[in-house]
């Protein structure tokens, strides 16, 4: 069976956790191999680098740098071998999240990203290099002022988390570019539904591609 590669992005408090289980336990019934994992993170290294990007301040170039040397090592050690075994990815956030959180976010210039994604996320095989990139983005959109008002209370906020809400409204727009970008790989869920009704709309976008009975 050939691997599949799904993303998940939003802006922080946009719910996309449960959904994420959701999807690894309806692939599982059907006998897929899951492999969950996230941006920055799913390996050591990644872990490692990811509290960094989460806790220390920086520059958006800085930033961007370790997020991509995380995704790197993410590839390599994870993504790449899971899906040649022909499994099912799941992965809360990927590349689109820098175009949005250091591109749209913090202002970072988009060509630069550009560059970094094809150094990072080039696949050299047999046949021609091939950019890798999920076979499917999930957006999970949810205006700025409800998310702001989901994580208002909640636990103690990273320094993403305690931005302001015009920050969000910048990701939100910088995640709404990417998908006019790639419109066949984007599939945009309006998140401030129920959480039943964001689950349907998951699952028909999955099972409209067929993968899903
Ligand atoms: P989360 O896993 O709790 O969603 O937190 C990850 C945070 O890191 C989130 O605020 C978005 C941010 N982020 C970036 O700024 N750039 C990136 O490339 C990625 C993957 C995440």
């Amino acid at each position: 069976m050939d691997g599949l590669f799904i993303s998940f992005e939003g802006i922080d408090g946009a719910g996309k956790s449960t959904h994420i289980d959701g999807l690894a336990q309806a692939f599982r019934a059907q006998g897929r191999v899951v492999t969950l994992s996230r941006e920055p993170g799913g390996t050591p290294l990644a872990e490692k680098l990811r509290v960094m990007v989460l806790n220390d301040e920086m520059d958006a170039m800085t930033e961007a740098l370790l997020v991509f040397a995380a995704r790197r090592d993410h590839l390599q050690r994870l993504i790449e071998p899971a899906l040649a075994r022909g499994e099912v990815v799941l992965c809360d956030r990927f590349t689109d999240a820098t175009f949005a959180y250091q591109g749209g976010g913090r202002g970072f210039d988009l060509k630069t990203l550009s560059i970094l994604e094809q150094w990072v996320q080039t696949v050299r095989g047999a046949g021609p290099d091939l950019i890798r990139q999920p076979d499917l983005t999930v957006w999970f959109d949810l205006p700025a002022e409800i998310a702001a008002q989901r994580l208002a209370g909640a636990r103690t906020p990273d320094k993403f988390e305690a931005q302001p809400v015009e920050f969000f409204r910048r990701v939100s727009q910088g995640y709404l570019e990417r998908m006019m970008a790639f419109p066949g790989r984007f599939a945009r869920i309006k998140a401030d539904n129920t959480r039943d009704a964001v689950w349907q709309d998951v699952l028909n976008t999955v099972q409209g591609r067929g993968w899903l009975a």
